[in-house]
C-alpha cells in the first residue's frame, strides 16, 4: 500500500495563484468576451533584454559545435557567472561575497523551499504575516508544522505581523528563534527593510545563533540609494544569513529560469551533539546530489545582464515597471484608496473598501472591472483587508486597468 506524505493533507487549500487561476477560469467560462487585465501573479510581460537574447543565441550556436558543446555543467553554476554576480551584485556594493559562495539555480522559489533540506526539524521558525506563501507551505510539506488554524496559520510557526501599524517592518521578537524568513523589498506589501531594521535583525540573529533566510528577489527595484539591497551590507550578516536572488523579475527570466543563492563560508549550524557544521558544505552537498545545474545557454544569458548593454537594458526594464507602479499608486490614491508599497518594489498594496474582505474585493474587481489582482488574505491572516496589484504588465493594460477601477 502506498503511503502519501500526510503533511500535504495539512495544507489549507490550493496554492494562492492556482486558486486565483481557478476563480478566473470560472469567470471567463461564464464571460468569454470579457477582456481581462491581469495584475495578479507577479509575472513579467516585457521581452527579454537584447543582450541576454544575443548571448543565448551565441551559446546555442556554440552548442552546435564539437568544441563548444556543453554537457553537465558544475552543479554550483559556471565560475564566470558566479564571478560576474559576486563582483557586480556584491563587491561593487562593498559586500565581501566571493564567487564560490554563489550557487546558481533555476529559481528563488525552489531555493527558498529546498534550503529546508539542510536545516534540522526542531528549529523554531518565524515568517512574517502577510508572507510569500512558499515559505509557509514548504515548511508544512516537510512536516515542520502542526495543524492549521481557522485563520490559515499553522501551529509550530511563529508569525510576525507586518501591517500599516508597524509600517510593514517586522518587529524584533522578544523570544529566541532559530530561523527567520525576511523578504525585502517585500512580496506582497512592497515595503523595504530600512538599514536600521535590518541591522536590528542581524544583531538579533547573531545574539541568538539564528539564521536569517533573506529573500532579495526584488532588490533591483529599489530606487532610494540609502536602502540596503543585500543583507550583507550589514556588518555581521555573513555569520547569520543566506540570501536569495533572482534574474526573473529584473531581467525577464520568469520563463527562462535563473537565480542564485548566497551561502557564506562563515555560516554555521549545529549538529545534535552541538558540533558546529558549515552550512556551505551541506548546501553544496545537497545541490551536488539533487541538482544538475542551470543550462549553459541560460547561464550565458544571465551573464549578459552584467555587460554594459545588459545593465542599460535591465535598468530600462526595471524603470518601465516602476513607472507602472507610479501610475498605479497615483491613480489608486486619487480613486480614494490607501496606497502602500510600489516605490521600491513592483507591488502596490492597498486597503480594500471597509464593506468587503480581500476575496470579496477580488471577486468585485474581477466581475465589475475585469481586473485580476491578489487578495491580501491569501498571503496570511494579517493580509486580510488588503489587496496586491502587480506592476508587471504593459503600459496600456495598466492604464486601462486603472481607468476601469477609477470608474467603479
Ligand atoms: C508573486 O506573484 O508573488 C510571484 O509570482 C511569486 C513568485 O515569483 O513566485
Amino acid at each position: 500500500m502506498v503511503k502519501v506524505n500526510s503533511n500535504y493533507l495539512k495544507l489549507k487549500a490550493g496554492y494562492l495563484f492556482p486558486e486565483i487561476a481557478r476563480r478566473v477560469k470560472v469567470f471567463t467560462d461564464k464571460n468569454p468576451a470579457a477582456e481581462l487585465i491581469r495584475l495578479g501573479i507577479g509575472d513579467v510581460t516585457e521581452p527579454l533584454p537584447k543582450a541576454c537574447r544575443d548571448a543565448m543565441k551565441l551559446a546555442i550556436d556554440e552548442m552546435g559545435t564539437p568544441d563548444g558543446f556543453h554537457g553537465y555543467g558544475p552543479e554550483q553554476g559556471y565560475l564566470w557567472l558566479r564571478q560576474a554576480i559576486a563582483k557586480n551584485d556584491f563587491q561593487l556594493r562593498g559586500c565581501d561575497i566571493k564567487a564560490e559562495e554563489i550557487f546558481v539555480s533555476d529559481g528563488s522559489k525552489c531555493d527558498s523551499s529546498n534550503i529546508l533540506d539542510i536545516l534540522g526539524e526542531d528549529n523554531r521558525i518565524a515568517v512574517t504575516d502577510p508572507v510569500y506563501p512558499v515559505y509557509v507551505d514548504s515548511n508544512v510539506m516537510v512536516g515542520r508544522t502542526g495543524k492549521s488554524y481557522e485563520n490559515g496559520r499553522y501551529s509550530g510557526l511563529e508569525y510576525l505581523p507586518i501591517t500599516a501599524d508597524n509600517s510593514f517592518e517586522p518587529e524584533i521578537p522578544g523570544n529566541p528563534l532559530d530561523v527567520i524568513y525576511l523578504c525585502s523589498p517585500n512580496n506582497p506589501t512592497g515595503a523595504v527593510c530600512s538599514r536600521l531594521n535590518l541591522k536590528a535583525w542581524v544583531d538579533y540573529a547573531l545574539k541568538n545563533d539564528a539564521l536569517i533566510l533573506f529573500d532579495a528577489a526584488y532588490e533591483s527595484f529599489i530606487r532610494d540609494p540609502q536602502l540596503p539591497h543585500s543583507i550583507y551590507e550589514i556588518e555581521g550578516a555573513k555569520e547569520c544569513a543566506i540570501e536569495f536572488r533572482s534574474f526573473s523579475k529584473k531581467a525577464g527570466f520568469t520563463g527562462t529560469r535563473c537565480a542564485f543563492t548566497v551561502v557564506p563560508r562563515e555560516l554555521k549550524g549545529h549538529a545534535s551533539n552541538g558540533q558546529k557544521i558549515d552550512l556551505w558544505d551541506l548546501w553544496n552537498r545537497r545541490q551536488s546530489t539533487k541538482f544538475n545545474g542551470v543550462s549553459y545557454i541560460v547561464q550565458r544569458g544571465a551573464e549578459a545582464v552584467y555587460s554594459d548593454a545588459g545593465k542599460d537594458q535591465v535598468n530600462s526594464l526595471v524603470s518601465f515597471y516602476m513607472e507602472n507602479a507610479d501610475l498605479i499608486r497615483k491613480e489608486l490614491a486619487e480613486a480614494g484608496f490607501q496606497v502602500y508599497g510600489g516605490q521600491h518594489a513592483p507591488y502596490v498594496w492597498i486597503n480594500v473598501p471597509e464593506s468587503m474582505n480581500s476575496w470579496d474585493f477580488f471577486d468585485y474587481l474581477l466581475d465589475k472591472a475585469h481586473v485580476v489582482g491578489t487578495p491580501g488574505s491569501g498571503f496570511g491572516s494579517s493580509g486580510e483587508g488588503y489587496f496586491r496589484l502587480s506592476a508587471f504588465n504593459s503600459r496600456n493594460n495598466v492604464k486601462n486597468a486603472m481607468q476601469r477601477i477609477a470608474q467603479l
